[in-house]
């Protein structure tokens, strides 16, 4: 696939997606917002493809939203366009999309990689929602992720005074999964995705949703929705490929579509 703003490739069963606008520090314009969506289409209907991969650079992840774009938009515009929306792709992406942030995620950036399923942050990441220092503030899921993920206090001073935060803080605030050496960032990334594409894709995909419903459902409606996906993963092959494995001591084949 060829694209202006973003730059795609598959090895195996992992697809990596690198934002691509070094000059402006991949500000997320409207068009590589919807270059990312093209490319996630695409993605998602490809059954060889079982995880997806979206990086930045070594110096940003994506500096934010297009400030330049944005600057002379006014409400009408705004609200026609509903561009904060397209960020909105990324999180109904059915197969898990891993980020791989290094140096800056910021504003808009550190929305879009909230919207994937978990970070893993090179030692040079930085976090922050500086949109307050624009006369604005974050519209692309900022007030909701970054509050569930890191609790209220963090997130209020984050968004209210614009604070940046550093990889260490913002692994031991939950913002991230784990982070690593600048320079293994992306095989780690990529060690984690295909370990992912390896196994049942139905469950894997099943287990994903599993996990987003916390966030949406009361604790005893999420465990009843947990519950009755887990039982009807007894219907399936992989479920008896994989205990069966096991119990033979072979490695399981799983099913990848
Ligand atoms: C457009 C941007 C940009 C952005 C950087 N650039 N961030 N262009 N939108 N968000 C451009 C700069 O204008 C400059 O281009 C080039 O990238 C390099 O940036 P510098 O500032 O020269 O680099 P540096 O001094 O290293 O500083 C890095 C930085 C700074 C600290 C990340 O660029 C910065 O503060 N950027 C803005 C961060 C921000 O406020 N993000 C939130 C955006 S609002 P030129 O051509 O000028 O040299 C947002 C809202 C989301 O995200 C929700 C609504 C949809």
């Amino acid at each position: 696939m060829l694209f202006d703003t973003i730059a795609t490739e598959t090895t195996g069963r992992v697809a990596l997606i690198r934002l691509d606008r070094p000059k402006a520090l991949n500000a997320l314009s409207d068009q590589l917002l919807t270059e990312l969506g093209k490319a996630l289409d695409a993605f998602e209907a490809n059954d060889g493809i079982g995880a997806i991969v979206l990086t930045g650079s070594e110096k940003a992840f994506a500096a934010g939203a297009d400030i330049k774009e944005m600057a002379t938009k006014g409400f009408v515009d705004a609200l026609n366009s509903d561009f904060a929306a397209k960020v909105d792709r990324v999180a109904r992406c059915r197969k898990p999309v891993i980020a791989a942030v290094a140096g800056f995620a910021l504003g808009g950036g550190c929305e879009l990689a909230m919207a994937c399923d978990f970070i893993l942050a090179a030692d040079t990441a930085r976090f922050g929602q500086p949109e307050i220092t624009l006369g604005i503030m974050p519209g692309m899921g900022g007030t909701q992720r970054l509050t569930r993920l890191v609790g209220r206090a963090k997130a209020m001073e984050m968004i209210l005074t614009g604070r940046m935060i550093d990889a260490a803080e913002a692994e031991r605030a939950g913002l991230v999964a784990r982070v690593v050496p600048a320079d293994k960032l992306l095989d780690e990334a990529l060690a984690a995705a295909e370990k992912i594409a390896d196994f049942s894709a139905p469950i894997v995909r099943l287990a994903k949703e599993s996990v987003n419903q916390a966030e949406e459902m009361s604790l005893a409606d999420g465990i009843r929705f947990e519950r009755r996906v887990f039982y009807a993963m007894f219907a399936t092959e992989d479920q008896k490929e994989g205990m069966a494995a096991f119990t033979e001591k072979r490695t399981p084949h799983f099913n990848h579509r």
